[in-house]
């Protein structure tokens, strides 16, 4: 799968978005609460509003949302006219903006379209900004929704959802609480060593893999020792990036698979159930050699 998108990271590199800026005129900024509220979010909104005519900010988003939840979103929409959607937060809000980005284009198919496998044709301009170390979403091509009546989670997959532009700046991680800051890098280390196990695993995603690993190794405890080390934060945003761009080119599989009907079940981060479900999973791995 080509990943296009063009990757800025570093502190401060939100400083001045001019260049993704110009032209637009109708932006629709996802986030949460959580994030709102932190500082340099608040810069981009200001300096969002100051460049573009039109700017709606839904804060909305639930930790692992579910169909209904983005299709109340979208109905609480002031309009779907946008020509810029921006995603800042964890992985939850990066696939509802993933999907908004392709249900607010004209002759967008619906919700439950996509949902029952229609692929989607076009997007609006979109800049996803990861806040947790971290699903890799905004390198992959899969929004997960809830399916509350199903009891399990299902990917809407398209690489039209890639977006034309990811951000990864430190700063925006540092006020992850401890137990996220752990579970979301567990999340980041499944995807890579589910990628570099995968039967369908090919020297592009075991190089991403690899990469992502040795990064996520030397990085994950100095972020939950050291929250706010820089450094090896934006070393833990690269990990999770490396994770989601693997996830591109092969694909997770037993464990990922086996936490989303007991993640449906029990409230929790999907990452702690997966810390569960490694030690069965590796031997059904070896057995299967
Ligand atoms: N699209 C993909 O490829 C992919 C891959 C893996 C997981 N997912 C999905 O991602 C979702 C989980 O995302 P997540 O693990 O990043 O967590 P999350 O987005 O659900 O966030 C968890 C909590 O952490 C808070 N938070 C996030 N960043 C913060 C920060 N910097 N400071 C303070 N609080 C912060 C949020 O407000 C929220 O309350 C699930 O729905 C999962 O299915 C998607
Ligand atoms: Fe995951």
């Amino acid at each position: 799968m080509n990943i296009n998108s063009t990757v800025i990271s570093g502190y401060q590199s939100l400083n001045d978005m001019s260049y993704l800026l110009n032209g637009k005129e109708k932006a629709l900024l996802v986030t949460d609460k959580n994030i709102e509220g932190i500082p340099a979010v608040q810069a981009l909104i200001a300096q969002l509003k100051q460049q573009i005519a039109t700017v709606s900010v839904v804060n909305s988003v639930p930790p692992e949302p579910s169909q209904h939840d983005v299709a109340a979103i979208l109905s609480a929409l002031p309009s779907r006219d946008v020509d810029l959607v921006i995603g800042v937060g964890g992985g939850s809000v990066l696939d509802v903006a993933k999907l908004l980005s392709v249900l607010c284009v004209k002759n967008a198919p619906t919700l439950e379209l996509l949902l029952a496998g229609e692929k989607p044709q076009q997007r609006t301009t979109s800049l996803l900004i990861p806040t947790t170390a971290g699903t890799g979403s905004e390198a992959t091509p899969n929004a997960i929704l809830a399916i509350p009546e199903k009891e399990t989670k299902v990917g809407i997959i398209s690489p039209v959802m890639l977006p034309d532009f990811v951000a990864l700046v430190p700063e925006l991680t540092t006020s992850m609480p401890g137990h996220i800051a752990s579970s979301t890098g567990i999340d980041a280390l499944c995807h890579l060593i589910e990628c570099f196990t995968a039967t369908v695993s090919n020297p592009v995603a075991d190089n991403y893999a690899l990469t992502g690993m040795k990064k996520l190794f030397a990085n994950l405890e100095t972020t939950i020792n050291e929250p706010g080390n820089l450094q090896a934060r934006l070393e833990m945003l690269w990990a999770s990036y490396y994770g989601g761009a693997s996830i591109a080119h092969a694909g997770t599989h037993l464990v990922h698979a086996m936490s989303y009907p007991l993640g449906a079940n029990i409230t929790c981060p999907t990452a702690w159930l997966m810390q569960s479900y490694w030690p069965p999973a590796c031997v059904l791995y070896v057995l299967r050699r």
